[in-house]
């Protein structure tokens, strides 16, 4: 019995906590008006007041874990700019800007890039088409860079010019995980020597880029099909708490045993254009 509790205990390493600070933008003007992912029905109706209650609640928790969280203003026909993760990558004062490959999301590249400028960051311009935090997720020192679907593979070289960082670049090949952060979670950023550690969903990515990650990360948590069709995976982790969608249940068990304190939101509302907590929270790195 004794045994059993004890190696209970040393599985589960304490987690120590990182204050993060995020970007995020109140949904204001949230809707559903275009389809460019499968989780976009624009017939279907939508309640931004709803959207907004929800989002207020990520804002507060992330408050309460003591993160700095800054606002960026909410422009009037950018139903999508709440996903403040597509808003751009930033690493050491530097803000590499986005390039939308839908033209209904243009606009919020410059938009970003102005508040960046703002708000003490230099800005590279993008050249390739890129979506920022949402294909792009630094893990310990390396930069993990999705494709397939939204940002071009050339974007992987300009970040590698950029940030003179190791860039794997992953293909995604599920069109309802179109972006790195639907089917990739970072957990934390300075386990096994900096190399960090995620969860992911294998049958999101083609065989090569299911082998990389295999290697890369051996004891990466495996997400089954019903948390990741919740956007279980889109979350946001301080090194030990990790802010999933409530409905995410199996997760929520797996972050549990090894050590992570798992906190629910439910973004249901934010799910109708594609996106959850990961989408709404873009990292800010000064
Ligand atoms: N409707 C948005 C789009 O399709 C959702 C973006 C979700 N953002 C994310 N980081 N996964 O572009």
């Amino acid at each position: 019995m004794q045994d059993v509790a004890t190696s209970a205990v040393t599985a589960a390493p304490e987690r120590v906590a990182v204050k993060k600070t995020v970007l995020m933008c109140r949904p204001e003007h949230f809707t559903v008006s275009y389809r460019i992912n499968p989780w976009m029905h624009p017939e279907d109706p939508t309640d931004t007041s709803l959207a907004v209650r929800q989002w207020e609640e990520l804002y507060r928790i992330y408050r309460d874990l003591g993160f700095q969280v800054e606002l960026i203003d909410p422009i009037p026909g950018l139903p999508d700019m709440v996903y403040s993760a597509n808003g751009g990558f930033t690493l050491s004062g530097l803000a590499y800007g986005a390039r939308f490959q839908y033209d209904e999301r243009g606009p919020e590249g410059p938009a970003y890039m102005d508040w960046f400028r703002a708000h003490g960051f230099e800005v590279a311009e993008p050249v390739s088409v890129n979506e920022g935090e949402g294909d792009f997720l630094l893990v310990g020192d390396r930069i993990l860079a999705g494709t397939g679907f939204r940002s071009d593979a050339g974007s992987h070289d300009e970040l590698r010019r950029l940030f003179g960082r190791e860039v794997v670049t992953l293909t995604l090949v599920d069109p309802s995980f179109y972006h790195l952060d639907t089917a990739i979670a970072v957990l934390d950023t300075d386990s096994r020597d900096g190399q960090g550690n995620i969860a992911y969903l294998p049958k999101a990515f083609d065989a090569r880029s299911r082998a990389i990650i295999d290697e890369l990360y051996p004891d990466a948590v495996i997400v089954n099909d019903e948390d990741a069709a919740v956007l279980g995976l889109n979350s946001f982790s301080d090194n030990r708490h990790v802010v999933i969608a409530s409905r995410a249940v199996g997760f929520e068990a797996s972050l549990r045993e090894r050590g992570y304190v798992p906190i629910g939101v439910d973004l249901s509302e934010l799910l109708l254009g594609g996106g959850g907590v990961k989408c709404c929270t873009l990292e800010l790195r000064r």
